[in-house]
């Protein structure tokens, strides 16, 4: 089984951007939005960061951990989308002290954010159970989960301190490998499951906080480039989706699971099913209830 053939959910599969989440795509319009997206100087995250500008956001601010590359990003956003401010905090998410420091910044320099894209993400090294790195193994959660975790109680206790409404979006980069088991990839698997629960819960807590978790695609980038000719995405895909899922249209998607290649036109067309089912979140194979399994 190749990286997406056993992963299919819509007939249509999709490699690079398509018009329904391309940022000239009026209805992605965030004019007067501001964003906040981890690891933002690189990748899928830099990506993102330019669809919002192209697509109107009032600020973008981009966060990592090195300075020089969210500088060069600064650079290469505002080329393109001169009238979005765009401001560069370099922060370590898996640190409380620096996540702390970066939204005293963000409540003092832009205020409101409306949009939080969770994507500042590690892969470490693939090691196998009993292979004895634990310290490696644990520095992936650090990033991947104990990071958006920190990111996100940030943001929803800034959004609490705005007033009575607490509204905004949360998108959390997750994985497919989140559902897969390969040897070796416990460290990432398990972290990237744990933050696509995490969107499950804040939908649950929060009812006017929009969440999901995503898979971008599968994209050569700096984190992916062991997988070589296997990754076939553009990093224009997993932006797009992120792009869409800021607009009311992706509503049926709250506290859910979606990949970018998977076809937005598809999934709109069969929501009535997906809300029905309760499909694409996380959970147990097996009919648990009051009336047991059907067998
Ligand atoms: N590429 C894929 O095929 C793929 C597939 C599924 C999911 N993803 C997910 O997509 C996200 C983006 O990855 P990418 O592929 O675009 O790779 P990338 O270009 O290597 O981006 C990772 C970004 O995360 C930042 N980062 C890492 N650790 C950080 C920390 N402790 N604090 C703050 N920022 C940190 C990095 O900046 P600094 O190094 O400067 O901190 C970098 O900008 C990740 O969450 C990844 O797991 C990627």
């Amino acid at each position: 089984m190749d990286l997406y053939s056993g992963y299919r959910f819509t007939k249509i599969t999709h490699h690079d951007v398509y018009p329904k989440i391309h940022w000239k795509n009026p209805e992605l319009s965030v004019k007067g939005q501001n964003v906040l997206i981890s690891g933002g100087g690189s990748g899928i995250g830099l990506a993102t960061a330019k669809f919002y500008a192209k697509a109107g956001a009032k600020t973008v601010v981009i966060t990592g951990r090195r300075s020089a590359p969210l500088e060069e990003a600064k650079d290469d956003i505002r080329k393109d989308s001169p009238g979005t401010d765009v401001v560069t905090i370099p922060t370590d998410v898996s640190s409380k002290a620096s996540v702390d420091a970066l939204w005293t910044t963000v409540r003092a320099k832009v205020g409101n954010i409306h949009v939080l894209v969770n994507n500042a993400g590690r892969s470490g090294n693939s090691t196998r159970l009993g292979d004895g790195n634990e310290i490696e193994w644990w520095a992936t959660q650090e990033t991947n989960l104990l990071g958006t975790y920190l990111m996100t109680e940030k943001y929803i206790s800034s959004l609490k301190m705005g007033g009575a409404t607490v509204k905004g979006t949360v998108i959390i980069i997750a994985s497919q490998m989140g559902f897969v088991e390969h040897p070796g990839s416990s460290a990432y698997s398990i972290s990237k499951l744990a933050v696509a629960k995490l969107a499950q819960h804040i939908d649950v807590e929060y009812p006017t906080i929009r969440a999901f978790a995503t898979h971008p695609g599968i994209i050569p980038t700096e984190l992916a480039k062991s997988l070589g000719d296997a990754a076939k995405d553009t990093v224009e895909l997993g932006a797009g989706l992120n792009l869409y899922l800021a607009s009311p249209r992706a509503d049926f998607l709250r506290g859910r699971y979606v990949t970018a290649n998977w076809d937005i036109e598809e999934l709109e067309a069969h929501q009535s099913e997906i809300l029905a089912q309760n499909m694409l979140r996380v959970g147990i194979l097996a009919d648990i209830g009051p009336e047991g399994h059907e067998w």
